[in-house]
């Protein structure tokens, strides 16, 4: 039933524009402040820095007026923003409170598999996992959530989702606006669905059920219900944009049309900030811009799919009031170094995206134990060029863990603009293929793998996952043995 049902949603999208309409109609909608994300202060001790997480349960106003069951880090909904800075080593002591099993994935972030918080290392309620390891990564913005089997969807849905902001010593980096919540401020979107009595669902039968709302929110605010606003202080100011939604692709843009200036995709920076008059993001993929506020500006969340929001719909979701007086530099020429990949001497491998009746597949075969899921093997130091096909007529998300990649073509096109950048998460339309290109650096591992998956969550536990192993020598760096949970 599950495949079919997001195509019989996707297809019924006209009968909710009416519902979305009404929610457009914000003339009695109440003023509210942005919600800045709490920063997670880290514990520092012979070099390594301490993060405590508790996932646990809660409830939340995610319909106004309407109590809803919850799940977030440390707080009811949602979690706290994690700073790591490329080079420190971190730990991170996470314990389940959450009366079933959980795990924790830093996605985006290039970590040895065994840290990486996959289904292989789910913990149960009442344990602490505690994974260490050195930050690998230059200055990017990830995000954390659980990655469990069966119930990656469910746990995300409900709240469980957190930035992770990643700092380096780059020009860029100290040239940008840095200041957390004043000038760098994180925009997390979810599309959900809940019914009349605040239930949050996750399976796709849930979402056919007919008294539901479509509640978009921003930093765990219902944008349906609440006019949000943002006073920026400094001309300049910095978004992180993160889609944490189970399936909507949310596109940002502004309400005058003007440009935004993009300065990194996934996996960081940009060669150069590049003016753009929107921003695509599938579920799971995140962007940072730059705002030169000489004046008031609105952005907007388009949200395009809609398989949950129900049809397709423009909502401006953030008011941003200009008082800086401060007038900035120019952006730095250059951001960053890409060497694009000569991938004539690549290792070809080609992923299926697929479907058999209900059931979601990644070459043949449903992920949905560790058993039945297909597994990519390849070596340390493997350079590779993989066509991801959809032959599936819905749309997907690709995420790979691990490593980055570049975009080598986009449905037959080279790619331009923003898709020369870096990135974990990209779109691949139903029916349509996407080249990528990827080296694998520095970890290696006989038993513990990384996952690569559809980042709408609903098909990662439909089985659209796969595993990969990468094994052989690991020459730069040592994958410790040192992540353990504890009851
Ligand atoms: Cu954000 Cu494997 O996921
Ligand atoms: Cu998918």
């Amino acid at each position: 039933m599950a495949g079919a049902g997001i195509a019989a949603v996707a297809a019924a999208g006209g009968a909710f524009s009416l519902l979305n309409d009404a929610a457009k109609n914000k003339a009695s909608a109440a003023d509210t402040t942005l919600t800045i994300p709490d920063l997670l202060e880290g514990t520092t001790s012979d070099s390594t820095t301490t993060f405590t997480l508790e996932a646990k349960t809660g409830t939340a106003e995610v319909l106004s007026g309407v109590t809803s069951d919850t799940m977030g880090y440390n707080q009811s909904f949602l979690g706290p923003t994690m700073k790591w800075t490329n080079g420190d080593t971190v730990l991170l002591n996470i314990t389940n409170s959450l009366g079933e099993d959980t795990t924790v994935h830093f996605h985006g972030a290039h970590v040895p598999a065994k840290m990486d918080g996959g289904p292989q290392v789910a913990f149960a309620d009442g344990e602490t996992w505690s994974p260490t390891f050195t930050v690998d990564d230059s200055a990017k913005t990830l995000w954390y959530h659980p990655h469990a089997l069966g119930t990656t969807a469910k746990q995300a849905v409900h709240g469980l989702a957190g930035m992770i902001i990643v700092e380096d010593d780059s020009t860029a980096s100290s040239d940008l606006p840095s200041d957390y919540g004043v000038d760098d401020v994180p925009l997390i979107f979810q599309c959900l669905a809940t019914d009349s009595a605040g239930d949050i669902k996750y399976d796709l039968a849930g979402y056919l059920e007919s008294d539901l709302s479509y509640p978009l929110l921003l930093n765990g605010t219902n944008v349906d219900s609440a006019s949000l606003s943002f006073t920026a202080t400094k001309t300049r100011t910095r978004f992180r944009v993160l889609n944490a939604s189970p399936s909507d692709i949310i596109t940002i843009q502004r309400s005058d049309s003007g440009t935004l200036s993009q300065i990194a995709t996934d996996q960081g920076y940009l060669t150069e900030a590049t003016d753009v008059t929107s921003i695509r993001l599938v579920a799971g993929a995140r962007a940072e811009f730059v705002m030169d506020l000489s004046a008031d500006a609105t952005l907007q969340a388009v949200v395009t799919t809609g398989w949950i929001r129900g049809g397709s719909g423009t909502y401006d979701v953030l008011a941003i009031t200009a008082s800086g007086t401060d007038t900035p530099d120019d952006l730095p020429s250059t951001l960053n170094t890409i060497d694009r990949y000569d991938t004539s001497d690549f290792t070809a491998r080609t992923i299926t995206l697929g479907q058999d009746g209900t059931t979601m597949l990644i070459n043949g075969s449903a992920g949905t134990s560790m058993d039945s899921m297909a597994m990519i093997s390849t070596t340390l130091g493997s350079q590779e060029i993989w066509t991801i096909t959809n032959s599936t007529q819905l749309e997907h998300s690709f995420h790979l863990h691990d490593v980055p990649y570049q975009l080598i073509s986009v449905n037959g096109e080279d790619p331009t603009g923003v898709q020369l950048g870096w990135y974990d998460t990209y779109e691949v339309v139903g029916g349509g293929s996407i080249e990528i290109a990827m080296e694998f650096t520095d970890y290696s591992d006989d038993t513990y793998m990384y996952m690569l998956h559809c980042h709408l969550l609903q098909h990662e536990d439909e089985g659209m996952m796969a595993g990969l192993m990468v094994t052989g020598d690991d020459t730069s760096t040592t994958t410790t043995d040192d992540s353990t949970a504890t009851a």
